[in-house]
């Protein structure tokens, strides 16, 4: 990742954060943060990625806005590029945001499953839009998938529909890209200990259950998807792509 540009969608906490130091300690030059509502966080993992020696900004924007939010991510990112590192480009983008309601398929209001979709899909194919020209050859396009497209969740029916449509959208791109060298992947997570699984997580009987779905028979940690994240976005993975990497 040495003097790598990158951007990362929801980074303020969770995977992602996890996702920002890991890319800062192997050498990203400039890291841009975004966030929705959580901006003390988002600062402070601002700080952490400057005390790891690299620039940071914090950007905000709240991606049920649709494509205003996205293009106002990629103005914001731009502008900030252009002062640090004197250039509008940028090599890694990873769009991590995302909402995960447990709602079954009878209370899904339409309000919900717009957000849902809004927030899982719309705006990581507006985001790819606004910066395809930006990205430098041998770039790096990451999703975050979920491991609820390979099982039956009937407990997040449009949650998953989001997700897979995610992971469909990523095939679809990689020819796009692929001949200036970028690579278009998706990381499925499995059950990850983050604030969006702390409410239920809680519960022993419920963790032992997630921990028996993992053949690792534990719940991840946001660093075991960052790594992944970082092999992605390595030179070891340039002759991967349009593909969706399992978590388990
Ligand atoms: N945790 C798991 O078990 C798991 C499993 C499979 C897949 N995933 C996926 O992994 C990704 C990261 O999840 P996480 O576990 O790290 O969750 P998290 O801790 O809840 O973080 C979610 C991130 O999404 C951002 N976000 C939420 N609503 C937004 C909105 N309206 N506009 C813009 N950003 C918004 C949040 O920003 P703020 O901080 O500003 O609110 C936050 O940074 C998600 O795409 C999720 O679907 C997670």
């Amino acid at each position: 990742m040495s003097n790598k540009v990158a951007l990362i969608t929801g980074s303020s906490r969770g995977i992602r954060r996890a996702a920002a130091l890991v890319l800062a300690k192997e050498g990203a030059s400039f890291i841009g943060v975004h966030y929705a509502s959580n901006a003390d966080a988002a600062h402070s993992t601002v700080r952490e990625i400057e005390a790891l020696g690299a620039k940071s900004v914090a950007i905000v924007a709240d991606l049920q806005e649709g494509k205003e939010a996205t293009d106002s991510i990629w103005h914001q990112f731009k502008t900030a590029a252009i002062a640090t590192t004197g250039e509008p480009w940028l090599d890694l983008l990873v769009n991590n945001a995302g909402v995960a309601p447990a709602v079954s398929l009878a209370h899904t209001s339409e309000a919900v499953f717009d957000e849902i979709l809004a927030i899982n899909l719309k705006a990581p194919f507006f985001l790819i839009q606004a910066l395809a020209d930006h990205i430098r050859d041998n770039g790096r396009i990451i999703n975050i998938s979920t491991g609820f497209t390979r099982v039956a969740a009937p407990t997040h029916p449009a949650y998953a529909a989001s997700k897979d449509a995610l992971e469909t959208l990523t095939l679809a791109l990689a020819p796009e890209f692929g001949p200036r060298g970028i690579t278009v992947n998706t990381v499925m997570p499995g059950v990850t200990e983050t604030d969006m699984n702390a409410a239920w997580l809680v519960n022993s009987e419920v963790r032992a259950g997630a921990e028996a779905m993992s053949v690792f028979s534990r719940v991840g940690q946001p660093a075991d998807v960052a790594d992944v994240i970082a092999f992605l976005a390595s030179d070891k993975a340039r002759w991967v792509t349009g593909q969706v990497k399992p978590e388990r």
